[in-house]
């Protein structure tokens, strides 16, 4: 076992974008477990949006101290354990943060769980993970969409927004994404099969959603929040149900965020517009993890995850999520699997 844990902390509140002066690069002995606890060697870092608000302000959790190890979700090999329900090889998942090693108890808000054999960690962290559940729960929970309605999806090719575009298209919908770029609209519509996409970037999205949408939404997916949810709005079908998943275009600068101009159709055609949080919706895994795993060895869902190599990288991944680099999961690989 390597001596030295090398960590990322959050060192400076970020304003705008995700910079890697935020963060303080740090190399310390590994620490020591106590009765209870177990030692987790990380070997792979999930990249989330949400991490961005955890270094500025109070979310669902607190805000994330200063000269802290940077927050994230992860998964990794359990090398040491004073805990009865981890085990020495245990493989893992928690959020054990931007570091070689981390000491668990197990609990806290984000509770580590092990990941069941036949799962590699990748997958782990992306399609079995919070971002799965959170597709799967969202898109058939909240939107609770109907064969042949028409399904509208923002940051379609991002980690949850595209497989939300294939588990509406699983279940009879007409799929139309939204994704910045050419070539992200071309993967949708030739890789992941939506019916047609949009191109925020390049093209008008008011008048493309109408021009695609020619009866409305009845369901719109969004990952995104400002001008493209108020589009949206804009374009919704009597009855439709709008499901907040994420507002990332607000998320690099949260003095200024974008009212909503279009809320009045929620009131016009008798639309709904609701929150989420994955968290609240605990009892659904089971449910979900078996539909998912079903869709996946019948080849009917493609799992895209999107790699950067090693720990050094973890500032400049992050950022990739608020510039559009990553298509599907934004993973970091910090380390192969330990000997022991
Ligand atoms: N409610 C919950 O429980 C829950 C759980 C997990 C995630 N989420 C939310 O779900 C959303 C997606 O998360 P994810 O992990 O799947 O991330 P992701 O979509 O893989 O990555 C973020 C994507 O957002 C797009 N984007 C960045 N800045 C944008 C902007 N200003 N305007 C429009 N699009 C922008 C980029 O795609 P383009 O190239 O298309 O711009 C980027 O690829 C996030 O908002 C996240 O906070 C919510």
């Amino acid at each position: 076992m390597a001596v030295t844990n090398r960590k990322w902390v959050l060192s400076a509140r970020p304003k705008g974008m995700v910079e890697r002066d935020n963060f303080s690069w740090k190399e310390e002995p590994v620490p020591s477990i106590g009765d209870g606890e177990f030692l987790v060697r990380n070997l792979w870092l999930s990249c989330d949006p949400a991490q961005r608000a955890w270094m500025e302000i109070d979310t669902y959790i607190p805000v994330l101290p200063l000269g802290e190890v940077m927050l994230s979700g992860s998964a990794g090999k359990v090398v040491a354990s004073n805990h009865p329900g981890f085990a020495e090889g245990d493989l893992v998942a928690g959020a054990f943060g931007w570091q070689d090693y981390a000491v668990s108890n197990g609990g806290g808000f984000f509770p580590v769980s092990t990941v069941p054999p036949g799962i590699d960690l990748p997958a782990a962290l992306s399609l079995f993970g919070i971002t799965g559940l959170t597709a799967y729960i969202g898109l058939l929970d909240v939107g609770q969409p109907k064969p042949g309605e028409t399904v509208l999806v923002s940051g379609a090719a991002g980690a949850v927004g595209s497989l939300v575009c294939q588990i509406a298209k699983l279940k009879d919908c007409r799929v139309i994404g939204i994704a910045g770029g050419a070539a992200k609209c071309e993967w949708l519509r030739s890789e992941l099969g939506v019916d047609d996409a949009i191109d925020y970037k390049g093209e008008d999205v008011l008048a493309r959603i109408g021009e695609l949408c020619p009866d409305g939404v009845d369901v719109f997916f969004d990952n995104v929040g400002g001008e493209i949810l108020d589009a949206a709005l804009d374009h919704i079908a009597i009855g439709a149900r709008v499901v907040l998943c994420g507002a990332i275009s607000g998320y690099s600068d949260f003095e200024q965020r974008p009212g909503i101009r279009n809320y009045h159709q929620l009131i016009v055609r008798r639309g709904a517009m609701r929150g989420f949080l994955i968290f609240d919706h605990m009892a659904r895994v089971p449910q979900a993890i078996g539909d998912l795993a079903s869709w996946a060895a019948a080849g009917k869902i493609k799992n895209k995850v999107d790699v950067v190599e090693g720990l050094e990288n973890a500032p400049d991944a992050l950022n990739r999520l608020f510039t559009g680099q990553n298509l599907g999961k934004q993973l970091v690989k910090v380390a192969d699997a330990p000997v022991s």
